[in-house]
């Protein structure tokens, strides 16, 4: 062999070698980088002798050059099937094993008492595959076809990665024929579709579909882009090699050969069972518990006689093997016809469509409901009223509607007026021509399409570009969203009240005795103590609800003298109540449970603005010049107090006696909110920073003239003329007149360090005696504020020990930096 061919050999034996520690074994030996550069040296070489290539090369794992077609392949050993048995359910969730157990008898009496052990493996839901070496050298691969003539997809399997390309070990057949299933893992799946729709691309029904339909690419270099996974089952022929007489044996030597999978080690030790009972145990621990959480589907449990000779003294039945069955699981689908299409509003507001079903049993259950999940998915399957469809429940996923039986859908005549344009169209399509009035077969029901208002609280439905989630807009306003609102308002880090906890609100709200967040603060002890008896007597109705658990948790009521005395626990809840009426500005914001309004853009807001009363009015182009928050956030809070019912709750919770407490303004609106960049943020009106300093200074600098000037461009000028842009521009020219200067701003803040109010600091490293959180609830409270990033706009970076990039970042572009005494001396 010349030196370049030997140079050859070994890079290849080298390579496969890695690819088996990297794939099968799970310990690779080198690092990535060694495996590529080698990689591409044989690659090299290739390019430049051709004739040197080898049949085993791993460069072929990329794929080649497409087919036209695909060879037809003659199996030598016929690819069989199995026979299925089910094992119904009823409605209690029993299994019906008798399928099973005459399968037991049958083999126990075939083989004259001599007992049986079975195997059981999982019956694998991909493409059957036959995958023969000859030398331990991959030579084809073909697929099942009709069990006598497959497709030769060779090509195509050598880019699979756990399929050795030769095979690994020391006693290497002749020739082995390898059977076994070719599919996608769940997670692989996921990650195929969520590109497929990325690109543009149609996704895959289901893994099966997938590794289908990437198995049968013409072109290799697909199939190469597609991640498949393969499991040995069994051997059809063997020349060579090693000698055994179980199923368990002849896997283990497959394993020994290099088939396996390195996250899938356990899969190849099978389980054996000397008890059919047992087996049938195995099943059912394995459809309820263990199969959501496999890394493939599987749709069923293959039962096999272990013994080989036991195997050929049962021998076949017409096309299938006696000595094994596939004990398929329940039947998960099932077909129905949808009678509505309701909307369920969940807890945080979200909007999910669901198909009301005339019942059927489906999985052990009964179903009358399925989740259609979103508009796109109810748009993407076309799912209508009246319409007979798929209806599938996994495990314990909540049921859906996977599909439209299209052919069913009720349909009804409509007469059509032929305009002379469609007329001509139509008379080049059909032989006859039409007469001018006709009927055409329509649906009888319309594309579904989510209602515009919630059914509960007749707020507006909205969707976010980008989001797939529609939501009800009501928030508190909505029953559905109360409970979830109020205990978002009473939470540590909102309202922080006391004593007032998820179980009694939940209490509270389902008895109808708080609606608002102001009805907390006009609770009283007969209003509680009501509550209480209510939970009381739901609970000993029905001993394991939720209102069981309410009632213990307020047990510590007393009854004396048979008559109800104000107890503690009330008292409590109503001392925690009255000691949340001044919060900080910022908890109350964060309270209100604004969408997109955590702490942090709450805080933003307390600082910017100094008072409620600034906040509640501020206009949404100012909101979104503000440091963190940007257009959506803006938006998401100018629409929260645009609403008149929202304005109205926090009027009901002022007069209730709630008094947000005002702070110093330490982010100067008129700082961050310079004309050009809030006309460039005028919702509705694109333009660039550059364009609106521009139409600021032609409108004389002013927003009268922004208002009134007749000069300005037309586009402007028809923007303005709008209703709510008029209405916005006045709303901005209050704020402004309202709003105090920056200099002002900070001297009206009393007790507020000049050096930190409104400066950014980031703090990195550990500093010696201050934790990090209270450095910043530090240099909050002196109006500073803390962020994550540094930048130009940083004021100060506070080191501390081990601190990284971001003092490097912070001396690079000359932001002063601070070590914990130096921070301590500024905050005085
Ligand atoms: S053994 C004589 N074992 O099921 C046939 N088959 O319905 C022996 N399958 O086409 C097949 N998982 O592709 C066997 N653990 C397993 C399997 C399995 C899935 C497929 C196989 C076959 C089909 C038969």
């Amino acid at each position: 062999m010349n030196p370049t061919a030997q140079h050859i050999r070994r890079l290849t034996d080298l390579l496969n070698r890695y690819a088996y520690e990297y794939y099968t074994l799970d310990a690779p030996s080198v690092p990535d980088a060694e495996y590529d550069k080698l990689f591409r040296e044989l690659e090299a070489l290739e390019l430049n002798h051709p004739e040197l290539k080898l049949p085993d090369s791993p460069t072929q794992r990329a794929g080649t050059e497409p087919l036209t077609a695909f060879a037809e392949v003659h199996h030598e050993v016929p690819m069989l099937s199995l026979t299925n048995a089910f094992s119904p359910r009823n409605e209690n969730g029993v299994f019906d094993h008798s399928e099973m157990y005459a399968f037991d008898e049958r083999i126990r009496n075939s083989l004259n008492g001599e007992k049986p052990q079975y195997v059981i493996e999982p019956k694998f839901d991909g493409l059957a595959i036959s995958l023969l070496y000859r030398d331990g050298v991959l030579a084809q691969a073909a697929t099942r076809g009709d069990g006598t003539t497959g497709e030769d997809v060779t090509q195509n399997v050598k880019t699979v990665a756990n399929i050795p390309l030769r095979l690994h070990g020391d006693n290497i057949p002749k020739l082995i024929e390898v059977r076994g299933e070719i599919l996608m893992l769940k997670a692989d799946f996921i990650t195929l579709n969520q590109h497929q729709t990325e690109n543009g691309q149609k996704t895959f029904a289901n893994p099966r579909n997938a590794a289908a339909g990437s198995l049968r690419q013409l072109d290799s270099r697909i199939t190469a882009k597609r991640k498949l996974t393969f499991f040995p089952y069994s051997i059809a022929q063997q020349q060579g090699g090693k000698e055994f007489t179980t199923h368990t044996e002849e896997i283990d030597y497959l394993t020994t050969l290099g088939f396996g999978h390195k996250k899938l080690k356990n899969i190849l030790k099978l389980n054996k069972f000397k008890d059919i009972n047992d087996v049938l145990k195995r099943y059912e621990k394995m459809y309820e518990e263990e199969r959501p959480s496999l890394p493939y589907e599987i749709d069923g449990m293959v039962v096999k006689v272990n013994s080989l000779a036991q195997q050929r003294e049962l021998g076949f039945i017409s096309r299938a093997p006696r000595w094994a069955i596939a004990h398929k699981f329940p039947a998960e689908e099932a077909l129905t016809v949808v009678e509505a299409i309701d909307v369920q509003i969940g807890r945080t507001g979200a909007v999910t469509p669901v198909a009301r079903l005339q019942p059927v049993f489906v999985g052990g259950v009964t179903v009358t409901n399925a989740t259609l999940h979103n508009q796109d998915e109810v748009s993407r399957k076309d799912v209508r009223v009246g319409d007979t469809v798929v209806v599938r429940r996994a495990g314990d996923v909540i049921p859906e509607v996977v599909r439209v039986i299209f052919e069913r859908r009720p349909m009804q005549e409509t007469a059509v007026a032929v305009s002379d344009g469609l007329k001509h169209q139509q008379d080049d399509l059909f032989a006859e021509t039409p007469s001018a009035n006709q009927t055409q077969s329509v649906p009888l029901h319309k594309p579904y399409r989510l209602p515009t208002h919630c059914p509960i609280c007749r707020s507006e439905i909205e969707r976010e570009e980008g989001e797939a989630v529609a939501r009800c807009s009501g928030g508190m306003l909505c029953q559905a969203q109360r409970a979830q609102g109020l205990i978002h308002f009473a939470s540590r880090k909102a309202m922080d009240i006391d004593g007032l906890g998820q179980k009694q609100i939940e209490q509270l709200v389902a008895q109808d005795l708080v609606r608002h967040f102001a009805d907390l603060y006009r609770l009283d002890i007969p209003t509680l103590q009501k509550m209480k008896e209510t939970a009381d007597k739901g609970s000993s109705e029905n001993e394991n609800g939720d209102a069981e658990t309410v009632a213990d948790d307020l047990s510590e009521s007393n009854t004396q003298n048979g008559k109800k005395q104000p107890t503690k626990w009330a008292e409590n809840i109503l001392a925690g109540i009255e000691a949340s009426k001044t919060p900080e500005l910022a908890r109350f914001l964060f309270a209100l449970g604004i969408r997109h309004v955590g702490e942090r853009t709450a805080k933003t807001l307390a600082q910017a603005f100094g008072s409620l009363e600034h906040v509640r009015r501020a206009p949404e182009p100012i909101l979104a010049c503000l440091p963190d928050i940007g257009t959506v956030v803006a938006r998401s809070i100018a629409h929260f107090f645009a609403q008149d019912a929202q304005q109205a709750m926090i009027d009901e919770l002022l007069a209730a006696g709630v008094a947000p407490q005002t702070q110093a303004v330490t982010i100067p609106p008129a700082r961050h909110a310079e004309p050009q960049r809030w006309i460039a943020r005028l919702p509705g009106f694109k333009i660039s920073e550059n364009k609106a300093q521009a139409l600021w200074e032609l409108a004389g600098k002013s927003i009268e003239g922004l208002q009134t000037d007749k000069a300005l461009p037309a586009d402007w000028q028809t923007w303005r003329s709008e209703t709510q842009n008029t209405a916005l521009l006045e709303n901005l020219k209050t704020f402004f007149a309202q709003m105090p200067s920056e200099d002002e701003a900070v001297q009206r803040s009393d007790g507020i360090n000049k050096a930190v109010a409104g400066k950014t600091f980031v703090l990195t490293g550990t500093l010696p005696t201050l934790k990090r959180d209270q450095a910043q609830a530090l240099i909050e409270a002196a109006g500073g504020k803390v962020s994550g990033s540094v930048s130009k706009k940083t004021d100060y970076v506070v080191a501390g020990e081990a601190a990284g990039s971001k003092l490097e970042k912070a001396n690079a572009l000359g932001v002063s930096v601070l070590s914990e005494a130096e921070l301590l001396t500024l905050l005085g």
